[in-house]
């Protein structure tokens, strides 16, 4: 997990992988000349537009743009990081990646994950047995038969029964050889108090496995088959399992997340199933928690907005609050379905069906008109509970990131509230004010250095490249030059100076600075006008400088006049040459200013997370040097 990937075993990993077999399993390609052609997955669409050519080993989107090798396909379509698209293709064509630079600590931590993972898997295989197969599995199989499931959902989600036994899965995990400590460390097994042994914390419960995003399973919960309480145990935290980033189902909804470009919200196992199962598959559950910036973080790589389905109790609606806020951070829009009171989408599903879901999907409405709804309704009309209420609402606006997003809503709030809109602008300026002196910036960067979710790194081929150390763009007889000599506006570069004086003094034709670009050649306005000047006079004559001055103002006169007092001699015999590097230094500080605003937006991407277009601009980069 940790440590890094050569280059070379990267590129030896981007070699052997087929992209037309790799995309084949996500989307079904036809071959097209010299290209296969098939459906976009990353936006939808009605004919193929997206291409992959296997001679490149390069996928294309001409409707969406997107595009890159195997490894930006793998992480786009999986939502992985760079190093966990890299390690999936190794695995499949059998490449080692002998990781270097693990710290000997660092290579326990992976050695342990690695032991954890494998209980897991053997556990979750083993409750799975036990529900599709053993005698002792019957009463979960027809509890899951009584809410509606059968083996086809039991075998998607992995489902599986813990026996009603003191301890059968420590008996079956130690018969497999795997360590008491590692089961413990995952809180499957627990030391007793009355010196028995350590007990199974799943017994006599319907087991949830809970998949990270390569299908491994970081936890359980489970549910008992009737009504005693706790309803559901859950795993604890482990190394391998941090349920703030863990979101469940998500592993079977990323593909219908990403094509339908939203994610439907819900707190419980069944509500996920439920969901799924009417034909709604863009359906995650937190496991037991409420929505954290992680959470959003990663919903963030798959969708536009979030559709909340929390309660309609008072609990359920400042979950929906707290959550809009979280994903508002992250800048994804949350829309609220509501139900009726008291039901989940599970129950909702049960009595009404999906047809009567839809209708509730098609009418959500955005969370931040409820929030208003909600606080002005608690606020009643009593003035000072009305102000307080405006100002909590005009805090949650003035968080929005659209200016526009935020005016409508102040309007929409004066309307609701009866408080004038000038005022509303006005609490509107000191949230503001609030939120800028804030020591630490409102929106925190997402980025956690922990595991499955880490935000995303830069793919190691991506890398920045330092910018070289930059020629002086100045001529070197202009270096040695004493700094008085001439010295106007600061903006004005001494290039600019040269080649300005070059040009009045007339010992460059203008039509070759004319042919050289003319007065795009110039940054300072001042120049710039003067240039125009110059060059729309310059007939077969040299300029009259007198003539010339008529046509500026005071500032570009003054330019003129020093410029003119430029020493001659200093640069006469040479000043073909003198323009020559003019010219030159200019193309470089024109590339220069190019690239560094590129590197601008490059590093903008990079933060943002959007690899594909940052390659594309690194080509561009690379070209410019
Ligand atoms: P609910 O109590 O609403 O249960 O808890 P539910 O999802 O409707 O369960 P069913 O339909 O009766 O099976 C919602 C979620 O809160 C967590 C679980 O994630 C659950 O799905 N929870 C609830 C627990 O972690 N422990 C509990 O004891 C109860
Ligand atoms: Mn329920």
């Amino acid at each position: 997990m940790t440590g890094q990937i050569s280059e070379t075993k990267i590129g030896e990993v981007r070699e052997r992988t087929d992209i037309v077999e790799l995309v084949s399993q996500y989307v079904s390609l036809k071959r097209s000349g010299a290209n296969h052609m098939g459906l976009c997955p990353f936006h939808s669409e009605k004919s193929p537009s997206f291409s992959v050519n296997a001679a490149r080993q390069f996928f294309h989107c001409f409707g969406c743009g997107v595009g890159g090798d195997v490894f930006s396909f793998l992480m786009r379509i999986e939502g992985l990081a760079f190093p966990d698209a890299v390690r999936r293709l190794a695995d499949r064509v059998g490449i080692e990646l002998e990781e270097k630079s693990l710290s000997p600590e660092e290579e326990l931590q992976r050695q342990q994950r690695d032991r954890l993972f494998q209980v897991n898997d053997v556990a979750a295989e083993y409750f799975h047995q036990l529900l599709m197969e053993h005698p002792a599995g019957e009463p979960a199989r027809r509890y899951l038969k009584e809410r509606g499931y059968g083996r086809k959902a039991a075998g998607e989600y992995q489902l599986g029964y813990a026996l009603d036994s003191w301890d059968d899965l420590r008996q079956h995990l130690e018969k497999k050889g795997l360590a008491a400590e590692d089961i413990r460390t995952l809180g499957l097994i627990r030391p007793s108090k009355q010196d028995r042994g350590d007990y199974d914390l799943f017994r006599g419960r319907l087991i949830f496995p809970i998949h990270d995003l390569n299908g491994r399973v970081v936890a359980f919960a489970g549910r008992v088959l009737d009504d005693t309480k706790p309803k559901y145990m859950n795993s604890p935290e482990s190394p391998i399992y941090h349920k703030g980033k863990v979101l469940f189902g998500l592993y079977q909804a990323r593909q219908a997340m990403r094509q339908s470009g939203e994610v439907l919200l819900v707190e419980g196992y069944f509500d996920q199933l439920a969901l799924q199962r009417a034909g709604f598959p863009q359906v995650v559950a937190t496991c037991g928690t409420a929505l954290t910036v992680d959470h959003a973080h990663i919903l963030k790589r798959y969708v536009q907005r979030a559709m909340l389905l929390f309660d309609q109790d008072a609990a359920g609606r400042q979950a929906t609050f707290k959550a809009m806020g979280v994903l508002q951070e992250e800048g994804v829009p949350a829309m609220v379905i509501e139900l009726p009171s008291g039901d989940d989408p599970d129950s909702f599903l049960q009595r009404q069906g999906g047809d009567a879901f839809q209708t509730r999907l098609a009418a959500a409405r955005p969370a931040m008109d409820m929030f208003m709804d909600d606080r002005l309704a608690e606020a009643g009309d009593g003035v000072e509970f009305k102000a307080r209420a405006a100002e909590q609402i005009v805090e949650r606006i003035s968080a929005l990131s659209s200016e526009l997003e935020q005016d409508l809503y102040l309007k929409k709030l004066a309307e609701r509230s009866g408080i004038e809109l000038d005022l509303l602008k006005q609490i509107r300026i000191r949230c503001q004010q609030r939120v800028a002196q804030r020591p630490v910036p409102r929106s925190v960067p997402a980025h956690r250095p922990a595991e499955r979710y880490e935000a995303v790194p830069p793919p190691p081929e991506y890398a920045l490249p330092e910018p070289p150390p930059e020629l002086s763009a100045e001529p070197r007889w202009q270096q040695q030059r004493p700094r008085q000599t001439p010295a106007p506006g600061p903006m004005l570069s001494r290039i600019e100076q040269t080649l300005l004086s070059l040009l009045i003094q007339n010992l460059v034709p203008a039509e070759s600075i004319a042919a050289a670009g003319g007065a795009s050649l110039f940054n300072h306005p001042d120049a710039v006008a003067v240039a125009e000047q110059v060059l729309a006079l310059a007939g077969e004559h040299p300029v009259e400088i007198s003539v010339l001055q008529e046509r500026l103002n005071d500032a570009q006169s003054t330019l003129v006049q020093r410029l003119i007092k430029l020493d001659k001699e200093q640069f006469a015999e040479s000043s073909e040459h003198l323009f020559k590097d003019c010219l030159a230094a200019i193309k470089r500080d024109q590339r220069k200013q190019q690239r560094e605003e590129l590197l601008g937006r490059i590093r903008q991407l990079e933060q943002d997370g959007r690899y594909e277009q940052m390659k594309d601009l690194l080509e561009e980069f690379k070209n410019l040097k």
